[in-house]
C-alpha cells in the first residue's frame, strides 16, 4: 500500500502529521467524495485547548469552509459531533454549527442520532448518551448506496396477506434502512478496538457511512484523524484515505494500527454484531481480523478468535 506524508494523488493513504488546515490547502477543489470527522469538542480533553465558544466556532469555521472546497459535487460531509459543558450547561455543538455549512451552501440530509452504553455519570442531570452526525450533502445530486448498509428485517419473511401482491414478501429481502438512530457501541474500556486515545471512532460506525456514501477509489477526508478509525475503515473497502493528526502520540498508535491492518492482526468489532442485550444474550459474533493487502487497495476480512 502506498502512504504518503503529503498529498499524492497516487497514494492510498496520505497521512499527514501537523495542524489540519496545513494539509488541507494542498488538496484540490473537489478531490474528496466524502469528508468525516469527529472535531474537538472544545472540552478541555488531552489534546486541546478551551476556547472561548466563539473563538471555537471561528477555529472550526476556518477548517469546515476548507472542506466544502475540497469537497466534489454530489460528495457528503459526516460532522460528529456532542455538547460542549461549560458551567454544567451543555451546548450542543450540532445546533452551533449547523449555520456554518448552511451558510456555505451544503444540504442536511440527516441528523443521525449515535446512541451508546457508556459514558461519564452525571448526578445533576441525565447521563448523556447520545451523539450526532450532521450528515450534509453539496447539492441534490448525491450518492447514497442504500442497499450496501441494510441491517437485517425484524420479520425478514412477513408477506402481504390480502391485496394483489397477496404471499408476495412484504419486506425488502436485501434489509431494511438503518434508520437515523445508530446503536453503536461506543469505543471504552473493553471494546476491542480501544488505544490510548480516549475519543476514537468505532470503525463500523464510518465503514456505514463510507460504504453509503463512497464508491471505490473514491477519496475519504478526515481532518482531525486521531488513531486513524476513518482512514482504516475506507481503506478497508477499497477507497482511499486522507487525514491530519497533530499529537505525535496518536499519529504513532495510529502508524501502529495500519501496520497490524497490514499484517492482518488489526481486530475489529464486526459491523453485522448485535449490541449485547443482558435479557437476551444472542450468539456471539467474534471481532474480524482486518488485512489491507500491499500494493492497490484489497481486503480480507477474517474471523479472529477472543471477546
Ligand atoms: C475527537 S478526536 C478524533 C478521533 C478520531 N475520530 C479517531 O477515531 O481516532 C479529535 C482529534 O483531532 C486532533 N486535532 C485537534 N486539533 C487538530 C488540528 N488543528 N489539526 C489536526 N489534528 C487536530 C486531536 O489531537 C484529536 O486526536
Amino acid at each position: 500500500m502506498r502512504i504518503a506524508a503529503a498529498f499524492d494523488s497516487e497514494a492510498e493513504l496520505v497521512f499527514f502529521e501537523g495542524e489540519c488546515l496545513d494539509l488541507l490547502r494542498q488538496l484540490p477543489d473537489g478531490l474528496v467524495k466524502l469528508v468525516v470527522t469527529s472535531p474537538p469538542y472544545n472540552l478541555g480533553k488531552p489534546y486541546e485547548n478551551r476556547l472561548a465558544l466563539d473563538e471555537y466556532v471561528d477555529q472550526q469555521r476556518r477548517v469546515i469552509e476548507q472542506c466544502v472546497r475540497v469537497l466534489g459535487e454530489g460528495g457528503s460531509i459526516c460532522w460528529q459531533v456532542g455538547n460542549y459543558v461549560g458551567n454544567g450547561e451543555i451546548v450542543p455543538l450540532d445546533v452551533v454549527l449547523y449555520p456554518l455549512f448552511a451558510e456555505l451552501g451544503l444540504q442536511l440530509r440527516n441528523r443521525i442520532v449515535w446512541a451508546f452504553g457508556h459514558g461519564l455519570h452525571a448526578s445533576r442531570r441525565f447521563s448523556g448518551r447520545y451523539e450526532v452526525v450532521l450528515w450534509f450533502t453539496k447539492g441534490s445530486v448525491y450518492t447514497f448506496n442504500l442497499d450496501a448498509v441494510r441491517v437485517p428485517q425484524k420479520y425478514p419473511g412477513k408477506k402481504y396477506f390480502k391485496g394483489l401482491r397477496k404471499g408476495e414478501l412484504s419486506c425488502n429481502p436485501l434489509g431494511k434502512n438503518p434508520g437515523d438512530i445508530w446503536e453503536i457501541p461506543n469505543v471504552k474500556a473493553n471494546h476491542v478496538e480501544k488505544t490510548v486515545h480516549p475519543c476514537q471512532f468505532p470503525v463500523e460506525l464510518v465503514e456505514r457511512l463510507v460504504l453509503a456514501m463512497t464508491r471505490e477509489g473514491d477519496w475519504v477526508l478526515d481532518p482531525f484523524m486521531g488513531v486513524a478509525s476513518p482512514a482504516i475503515a475506507a481503506l478497508m473497502h477499497h477507497r482511499k484515505a486522507i487525514g491530519a493528526e497533530i499529537k505525535p502520540e496518536y499519529v504513532e498508535t495510529a502508524r501502529q494500527r495500519i501496520a497490524a491492518a497490514v499484517e492482518g492482526e488489526l481486530r475489529i468489532r464486526p459491523m453485522s454484531r448485535a449490541v449485547y442485550d443482558p435479557g437476551e444474550p444472542g450468539a456471539n459474533v467474534p471481532p474480524q481480523t482486518v488485512r489491507l493487502e500491499p500494493g492497490p487497495v484489497q481486503l480480507q476480512l477474517t474471523e479472529a478468535g477472543g471477546p
